[in-house]
């Protein structure tokens, strides 16, 4: 390891090394300068081969001299001796310098901005939209969309890790002959099974699918955060199922084997085709639709009804003491979800409002259409994953308290209610969603967990 002291020698030396290269290689880039004036004189950028050309004509004498002292060779080690030759000189450096200071010279600033609808003017808060925007997207501020930043900001604080999650006593539970129940414990192995790779599905069409088509950088900001709670939900479930010693071959593969489980997935996947063409554009009412469904797809059904009855088991195992580990990580999870979630249904709606005309009377009833899909599909995937009572529920009750999800959803969408007089079963999982009254839920230790807490000037 190098010292700092050391380090500052070795970056003088350097300095000392290369001094001498840099000058030459000015003298030359001045060179190429006189000699581009007199055979290029317009503004129009060199092309490579002429710049090729005009080094092989000009720096002939550097490239001899450099042949007559070779430099020794740089080892990884960073020898001294070998990062100071004696002769200052590597070989081809000069001209190869020379080369890009001449690129430089004539690099055109303008680069991009025919793409921009305002060219290089400031941004203006009222040219920002959500979709089809043709402002600057690599500009912040100002803000058109507070809500965007502050669940970026309240997504960071809520930052956490899964292996700051003690799995012993799950661990110890697992292994112990008669601990579960098999009906707990085919529970325990769909739930993982359905997660592993639902998280994957969710940040593979945020990566690849929808974030290059919403056209707004603080919601770009927030997918960004969302997508690095993906991979930390993935990570989180791949942490359960190292450390309960589980098959992770048959876990991870159980969305293509387990039809309940392959069902959800193809679904979801089937919502994700047409936006992961990377020939897909957005601008015509049929192509924002598309991300509509997209969005609808993944934000309203997968994320607000896949994941609810495998929530809804696993932390009722928790409120039961049992594999505790395991659901205070999917409680941290639950709580990212519900804030994706929400993201989600307010970029749908921010799209809605500007985009009034791709809200037809028929596409609303197709939207509704997909919701009922997602609902009866999670329902059959509870009668699979609860063939008797478990955990003081049943598929029955399930059936009920996703009927209840699903009118949330309509009615976060502004769609009428499909499935009257629905009612909650779970109220407790209602207070698990909830920031605010975040507290010790399953007596396993205190669970006020923020991190990088928001600055205070008073
Ligand atoms: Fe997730
Ligand atoms: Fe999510």
């Amino acid at each position: 390891m190098i010292s700092w002291d050391e380090y500052q020698e070795e970056g003088d030396a350097i300095e000392a090394t290369q001094a001498p290269i840099v000058e030459a290689a000015v003298v030359e880039a001045a060179k190429i300068e006189a000699t581009i004036a007199e055979t290029a004189p317009s503004e129009a950028p060199i092309a490579p081969e002429v710049v090729a050309q005009i080094l092989h004509a000009t720096t002939e004498p550097v490239a001899a001299e450099a042949k007559a002292e070779p430099t020794p060779p740089i080892n990884d080690t960073l020898d001294r001796e070998a990062l100071a030759p004696a002769d200052n000189t590597v070989p081809g450096a000069a001209e190869k310098i020379a080369a890009a200071a001449a690129v430089i010279a004539k690099m055109d600033i303008s680069a991009g901005l025919e793409e921009l609808e305002m060219g290089a003017q400031r941004i203006q808060v009222d040219q920002k939209k959500m979709i089809n925007c043709r402002a600057d997207l690599n500009q912040l501020v100002p803000f058109k969309y507070d809500w965007a930043w502050q669940k970026y900001l309240d997504g960071c604080a809520n930052h956490w890790m899964p292996q700051e999650v003690n799995m012993n006593a799950d661990i110890a539970l697992w292994k112990t002959e008669g601990g579960l129940s098999e009906d707990e414990r085919l529970i325990v192995m769909r739930s993982l099974g359905y997660f592993s790779t639902a998280d994957s599905l969710v940040a593979n069409n945020l990566a690849l699918a929808i974030y290059r088509l919403i056209t707004n950088p603080e919601c770009r900001q927030y997918i960004l955060r969302q997508a690095f709670e993906e991979a930390i939900h993935t990570h989180a479930y791949q942490y359960c199922i190292e450390s309960l010693g589980m098959d992770e071959g048959a876990i991870f593969n159980m969305y293509r084997e387990v039809p309940s489980v392959a069902k959800k997935a193809s679904w979801s996947l089937n919502h994700t085709h047409a936006l992961s063409d990377p020939n897909f554009t957005t601008g015509t009412p049929e192509t924002d639709q598309e991300l509509l469904r997209n969005l609808v797809g993944f934000y309203a059904v997968t994320e607000g009804i896949f994941f609810y009855c495998g929530f809804t088991q696993i932390l009722s195992m928790g409120r039961r003491n049992k594999m505790t580990g395991v659901a205070e990580q999917f409680q941290y999870i639950l709580r990212d979800e519900s804030m994706h979630l929400n993201f989600g249904i307010d970029v749908i709606n921010q799209i809605k409002l500007e985009n009034p005309h791709l809200w037809t009377e028929e596409f609303q009833e197709e939207v509704i259409q997909m919701v009922l899909e997602g609902t009866q599909i999670e329902i059959e995937y509870a009668r699979d994953t609860m063939p008797r009572g478990v955990l003081g529920m049943n598929a029955q009750m399930m059936e009920g308290y996703l009927q209840f999800i699903a009118n949330r959803r309509l009615a976060q969408l502004g769609l009428p209610e499909q499935y009257p007089g629905a009612q909650n079963p779970f109220p407790w999982m209602s207070e698990i969603m909830d920031l605010r009254k975040e507290k010790n839920f399953f007596e396993t230790r205190v669970i006020e967990y923020q991190t990088g807490g928001a600055l205070s000037w008073d």
